[in-house]
C-alpha cells in the first residue's frame, strides 16, 4: 500500500508534493519520489528511504516547475532499492507515473512489452504501465492512451501520469486503491486521501471505482473507463489543517489516544438507524474484518450473541474459505480505511448478501460494495498502529445494541483512565526488555485482551498473545516462568472469580502480574496494578481496559527506541491480499 499525490497550478510544484508526502507517510515509507515538469523539461527524483530523509538529501524543493507527481512506497513487487522506488517512466521519458495497488497480470504484460523492444528499468508491476501508455500514444491520444492501457490491467491501481512535454495535465484513475481530486482555484490536486491535500483546499471528489480523470489548473474532467463523462459528488470536509498534524505530542499515536475522549462522542452521533434495521432483519450475522478492526468485531458478535442472534466473527482473509453466505446473511464489514483487499474480497465473494458497512473513510471502496454504510467519524488516523478509531468503532458497535443514554459518559471514562499515563509510564520500563508478554481476560473482554496484544506487538516488537484466561492452563502456561508478564485484564462483573484463579495459576509459576482492575483481591494479589473506576455500568468495561493498555504499548515503544507511528514492516491501510 503506498501513498500517491499530483500538482497541477500555479505554486511550486515541488513544496505542495513533498508536503503532502510527508502526511502520506503512513501509508508506506520505505522509498520515495517526485517528478516535476518545467516547461518542457522533466526533472525526477527518487530514492529508498523516508521522506524527509530523501527529500532533504535530494533537495526535492530545489526543482522547479508547477506540475507534478510524488509517491512514498510499501514494496509489494521489487526489492527496497532506488530503481523500483516511485515514479517510474517510459523508454524515452515521455511518460512517468506513480502507481498504488498491485497488477496481477504484470508479468504477461511485460514480457508482450519486451518483445516489442520496450527496455525496463525496475522489477516493479507498476512500471509497466508507463510502457502501455508509451506503446498506445504512437496512435492515440494521451487520453485514448490512458483508457485503453487500463483495460488490459488486471488487479487495483491508484495511478497519477503526466507526459514530459505538450500539455500540463495530470492523468489519473483508480480502481480497489483510494485515490481523491482536490479542488482549488487556479490548482487541481490529487491524492490517496484527504489530509495530504487539505493545506490547499477543503473540496474534494472522491472518485468512483473504474473512474479515470483529467486534472488541468482549469479544472477537471471525470469519465468512466469506456471514456463517457461522468459526474461525481463534490465533498467539503471541515477538517482544520491541525487535525493532520502531532498537535503538540510527540507522536500521531500518542495524540490519537488522548483525542478519543474527544471523538467517541463523535462516533456516538453516527447514524446506525438503517444499521439497525438490517440487523433486525437477519437472522444469521457475518462480522468480516482484518486486524484491530477484527477485534471490533470479536465485540460485535459477543454482544449480538448476548441478544440471541447468531453473529460470528470472521478474519476476512479467511472468509471465502470457511464461510458459506446465503442470501439470509447480512454482512457486517468493519474497515477504518474502507481499503483494505481482504475485506473488499470477501464482499465480492458474498454476493448474495446484504452488506453493512462500518468505516471511517468517506467515498471509500466499501462504501460503493455496502448496501449501508455507518461512518465512524474519527478523523484521519496517521499513526499505523489503530487507537481513536478501534473505540470509535466499539462506539459504533456499543450503539448497535444498547441505547444512547447508556453510553453517555464514555468520553467521561477515557478520560479518566487516560488520567492514568503517569502511572504506567513506570510500569512501561519493568516490559522493555521482556521477550513474551502474556495478555488474560474473560467473557466479553476478550476482544480487549486480543487488540492489546495486537497493539503491543506490533509497535514494541515485543512477542505478545492474548487468551482467556481458562485457557492458559491447556498449554501456554508451559511458557509462564519466573518473570513472564502476564497483564490481566480483571474488572469487576461476572468474570472476576474465575480470572482470578487463572491469576493465581500464573503467578505460582513464577508470572509477573499487572491487572486492570478495581477489585482489591486482584489487585493485592498483583506486582503491578492499574485501577479502574468502581462506579461504571459493566458494559462500559472495554473501553476503560483499552485506553491504558494502549497507553502502556505506546510507552514500551518509545523506552525500546521504536518510532510507533511507523512500525517496521506495516503500512496503514493494507490494499493487497
Ligand atoms: C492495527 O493497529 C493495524 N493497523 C491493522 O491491524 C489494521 O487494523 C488492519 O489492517 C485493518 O485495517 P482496516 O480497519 O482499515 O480494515
Amino acid at each position: 500500500m503506498c501513498g500517491i499525490i499530483g500538482y497541477v497550478g500555479s505554486q511550486k510544484a515541488s513544496h505542495v508534493i513533498t508536503e503532502g508526502l510527508k502526511r502520506l507517510e503512513y501509508r508506506g515509507y520505505d522509498s520515495v519520489g517526485i517528478a516535476v515538469r518545467d516547461g518542457n523539461s522533466l526533472n525526477v527524483k527518487k530514492d529508498k528511504g523516508m521522506v524527509e530523509e530523501v527529500s532533504n538529501s535530494l533537495d526535492f524543493v530545489s526543482i522547479g516547475g508547477t506540475i507534478g507527481l510524488g509517491h512514498t512506497r510499501w514494496a509489494t513487487h521489487g526489492a527496497v532499492c532506488k530503481a523500483n522506488s516511485h515514479p517510474h517512466a517510459d523508454c524515452k521519458n515521455s511518460i512517468i507515473l506513480a502507481h498504488n495497488g498491485v497488477i496481477e497480470n504484470f508479468v504477461e504484460l511485460k514480457h508482450e512489452l519486451e518483445k516489442k523492444g520496450h527496455k525496463f528499468a525496475s522489477e516493479t508491476d507498476s512500471e509497466i504501465i508507463a510502457h502501455l501508455l508509451e506503446d498506445g500514444i504512437k496512435s492515440k491520444t494521451m487520453l485514448e492512451s490512458f483508457l485503453s492501457s487500463l483495460k488490459r490491467l488486471e488487479g487495483s491501481y491508484a495511478i497519477v501520469a503526466m507526459t514530459s512535454a505538450g500539455e500540463e495535465k495530470l492523468f489519473v484513475a483508480r480502481r480497489n486503491s483510494p485515490l481523491v481530486i482536490g479542488v482549488g482555484k487556479g490548482e487541481m490536486l490529487c491524492a490517496s486521501d484527504i489530509p495530504a491535500m487539505l493545506k490547499h483546499t477543503k473540496t474534494f471528489v472522491p472518485l468512483e471505482e473504474g473512474d479515470v480523470a483529467v486534472l488541468s489548473r482549469d479544472g477537471y474532467n471525470i469519465y468512466s473507463l469506456e471514456g463517457a463523462e461522468v459526474t461525481r459528488k463534490q465533498i467539503t470536509v471541515d477538517w482544520g489543517l491541525d487535525i493532520a498534524q502531532k498537535g503538540g505530542y510527540p507522536h500521531f499515536m500518542l495524540r490519537e489516544i488522548n483525542d478519543q475522549k474527544h471523538f467517541i462522542n463523535e462516533s456516538l452521533a453516527s447514524d446506525v438507524t438503517e444499521g439497525k434495521k438490517l440487523i433486525d432483519q437477519h437472522s444469521r450475522i457475518d462480522i468480516v474484518a482484518a486486524g484491530t478492526s477484527y477485534h471490533a468485531g470479536l465485540m460485535l458478535s459477543y454482544l449480538l450473541s448476548q441478544t440471541g442472534k447468531s453473529a460470528q466473527a470472521f478474519i476476512a482473509s479467511d472468509y471465502s474459505f470457511v464461510a458459506k453466505p446465503n442470501k439470509d446473511t447480512l454482512m457486517v464489514v468493519i474497515t477504518q480505511s474502507g481499503e483494505t483487499a481482504d475485506v473488499l474480497q470477501a464482499m465480492r465473494f458474498a454476493d448474495k448478501c446484504k452488506k453493512l458497512a462500518i468505516t471511517n473513510t468517506v467515498g471509500s471502496s466499501v462504501t460503493r460494495l455496502a448496501d449501508c454504510t455507518i461512518l465512524m467519524n474519527s478523523g484521519p488516523e496517521i499513526g499505523v498502529a489503530a487507537t481513536k478509531t478501534f473505540t470509535s468503532q466499539l462506539a459504533v458497535i456499543f450503539k448497535l445494541v444498547f441505547p444512547k443514554e447508556k453510553l453517555s459518559n464514555l468520553s467521561q471514562i477515557i478520560s479518566q483512565m487516560l488520567e492514568q499515563e503517569d502511572a504506567i509510564k513506570k510500569i512501561a520500563p519493568t516490559l522493555v526488555a521482556k521477550e513474551n508478554v502474556f495478555f488474560i481476560a474473560r467473557g466479553g473482554n476478550v476482544p480487549i485482551a486480543y487488540e492489546a496484544s495486537l497493539k503491543f506487538k506490533e509497535i514494541t516488537y515485543i512477542h505478545s498473545e492474548a487468551y482467556p484466561g481458562g485457557e492458559l492452563k491447556h498449554g501456554t502456561l508451559s511458557l509462564i516462568t519466573n518473570g513472564v508478564p502476564v497483564i490481566v485484564l480483571a474488572p469487576s462483573d461476572a468474570t472476576l472469580s474465575k480470572l482470578f484463579g487463572n491469576l493465581k495459576e500464573a503467578k505460582a509459576r513464577g508470572g509477573t502480574i499487572l491487572s486492570i482492575t478495581n477489585d482489591d483481591s486482584i489487585k493485592n494479589e498483583s506486582d503491578f496494578s492499574i485501577p479502574l473506576p468502581k462506579n461504571i455500568d459493566p458494559i462500559l468495561y472495554p473501553f476503560a481496559l483499552i485506553v491504558p493498555l494502549q497507553l502502556l504499548a505506546y510507552h514500551v515503544s518509545v523506552l525500546r527506541g521504536i518510532n510507533p507511528d511507523r512500525p517496521r514492516n506495516l503500512a496503514k491501510s493494507v490494499t493487497v491480499e
